[in-house]
């Protein structure tokens, strides 16, 4: 087993991350994109937006049905469990990935991790007082990958009460995160060395399409199978989906009935992966990207080893999953 990148205090995060914490886009459109996660994916709006508070009091809800979880900048902040928020959404005219927050769960670990970062060379500063308060967390620290997103390591985020979603669903988060992000890198080598050599992911799998490094690595950082997931298909780099799993498969086939009712693109039927034997299906976000909603992904052990896998990632379904079908939109 890989010793631990940062300290030895993770026995079970063997990359010394807890896992995805959170993940910040921009778009165009946030209150589209709220309706789309209230109303399709059963996230519920963050009780109280993060951020600077007037008279030091915090807004329960913001000032309606319409308002709640929305920040005075216009940002959307949603959650999916007793953390304060998951996923924001940030106003701007193009839409993409703002940033992919992984988060350190114990105390002095963030400083371990700025050390042995810098020493290998990436640049990574701590997040301004504004940066903190903006994300909700006791420390941050912001660098980027070498296709140039945006990577946050944070600790001590806060904690508010459980989700209460309206849509019967509740995700599968705590110690394994918030599900994974899938990016696309236009050069794999450098971006394997970033996620591998320098933060400690191990790689769970991979799969080859073609030749010059063409293909998907699936990276992990707790006992998900994945946590990030790294195409290289060519030029392009930017989010090709995030995935959140729900406790059940009725939160999945429930949430496929709301996505279908609600018009919603369904880019990939449901189907189950091969590797992670996650039960999934795949339907367009309101900017671009797909959303996977699964249930029932593999939680890897420590004597896991890794390997190639070939002839389609899938034990059955998920019609429209195939690697032309990752590209993304013009
Ligand atoms: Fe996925």
């Amino acid at each position: 087993m890989q010793s631990n990148q940062f300290s030895d205090k993770f026995p079970h995060a063997p990359g010394g991350l807890g896992g995805l914490g959170y993940v910040g886009i921009d778009a165009p459109d946030p209150i589209g994109w709220r309706r789309f996660a209230i109303e399709v994916c059963g996230l519920e709006p963050a009780l109280i937006p993060p951020g600077p508070r007037e008279a030091g009091m915090p807004v329960l809800g913001g000032g309606g049905p319409d308002e709640a979880g929305v920040a005075p900048d216009g940002s959307v902040f949603l959650k999916m469990d007793r953390r304060q928020w998951r996923l924001a959404v940030h106003p701007a005219e193009t839409p993409g990935l703002a940033y992919l927050g992984f988060e350190l769960p114990l105390e002095g670990d963030l400083d371990a991790a700025m050390e042995s970062i810098s020493k290998s060379g990436v640049s990574i500063r701590a997040g301004t007082s504004q940066e903190l308060e903006a994300r909700g967390v006791g420390d941050l620290a912001v660098m980027e990958d070498p296709a140039g997103h945006r990577i946050e390591l944070f600790c001590r985020p806060i904690i508010d009460q459980p989700m209460n979603s309206t849509s019967d669903i509740e995700f599968l988060t705590g110690s394994l995160g918030m599900g994974h992000a899938v990016l696309f890198v236009p050069e794999i080598e450098p971006a394997l060395e970033f996620y591998r050599g320098v933060l400690g992911f191990l790689r769970s799998d991979y799969m080859r399409f073609g030749p010059d490094g063409m293909g998907i690595h699936f990276l992990r950082c707790t006992r998900r199978h994945h946590s990030m997931a790294l195409v290289q298909l060519g030029p392009p780099s930017g989010l090709q989906h995030l995935m959140f799993e729900a406790t059940s498969l009725d939160g999945v086939g429930k949430t496929l009935d709301r996505a279908i009712d609600a018009g919603v693109t369904i880019t990939s039927s449901l189907g189950r992966h091969r590797n992670d034997k996650t039960v999934s299906f795949y339907m367009k976000g309101p900017s671009g990207f797909d959303i996977e909603i699964g249930w029932g992904g593999l939680l890897v052990d420590e004597d896991w080893v890794e390997h190639e896998f070939a002839g389609g990632g899938d034990d059955w379904g998920h019609h429209g999953l195939d690697p032309s079908a990752l590209l993304p939109d013009e």
